[in-house]
């Protein structure tokens, strides 16, 4: 896939699959020192690097602790011992191309998250893409779900709850036109503010 867009569209469909009722959509970028427990050995080193770190953190039915395992190393088994699916691999491939990698938690009943980091200024790390109308079409389809997405950088955060911006509505449904249009506008503006001028891709 061509965009992390794209990616956390898929992350986020699994979620609702496994039935959570509330999802966080989390992007960030941040120096070294905040992921270095994810690092291999030798990269503990590569301080001067910035890393784009994307996690869909949901409340859903969770996974087997070896169902879990399976399914970011879809190519170290055979396809009869799990469902067929590619969207956890391929977001682990394209983090790992960029010098990154994929760390995926769950819990039975409980939740879970997945987290792919990627190094910023890598050659072959994929930009952003549309997250704002991504955020739309996943509220659009599936507005009963707490969708929550926060930005950070160490310029500035950025949080849109859409439990909040109900509670504002009152009587108006969030898949009203204009609702939507306006969710697109205020994360686009999110993104700007957060990670322009710190993201090659944003403006
Ligand atoms: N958030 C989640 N909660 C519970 N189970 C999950 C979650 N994400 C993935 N899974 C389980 O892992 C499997 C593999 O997910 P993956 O996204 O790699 O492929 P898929 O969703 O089955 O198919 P594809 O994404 O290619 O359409 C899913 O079918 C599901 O059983
Ligand atoms: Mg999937």
């Amino acid at each position: 896939m061509k965009e992390i867009s794209l990616h956390l569209l898929d992350i986020a469909q699994n979620s609702v699959a496994a039935q959570a009722s509330r999802i966080v959509i989390k992007i960030e970028v941040t120096s070294w020192n905040n992921i270095r427990d994810l690092l291999p050995a030798e990269d503990k080193k590569s301080e001067d690097t910035y890393w784009l770190v994307c996690e869909v953190i949901d409340n859903g039915r969770g996974m087997d602790p070896d169902f879990a395992k399976q399914v970011t190393n879809p190519f170290a088994t055979t396809r009869t011992t799990r469902d067929v699916g590619l969207g956890i691999p391929l977001l682990k491939l394209s983090a790992e191309m960029a010098g990154g990698g994929l760390v995926l938690e769950s819990q039975p009943m409980k939740g879970t998250t997945v987290k792919a980091y990627f190094q910023v200024n890598n050659i072959d790390r994929i930009p952003l893409g549309d997250i704002a109308s991504t955020f739309k079409i996943l509220i659009l389809g599936n507005p009963d779900i707490n969708w929550i997405i926060e930005f950070s950088s160490f310029k500035d955060k950025f949080v849109l709850d859409t439990q909040e911006v109900k509670k504002e509505l009152g009587e108006i449904p969030i898949i009203n036109d204009d609702v939507l249009d306006w969710i697109e506008r205020t994360v686009c503006e999110g993104i700007k503010v957060v990670f322009g001028g710190v993201l090659d891709e944003v403006r």
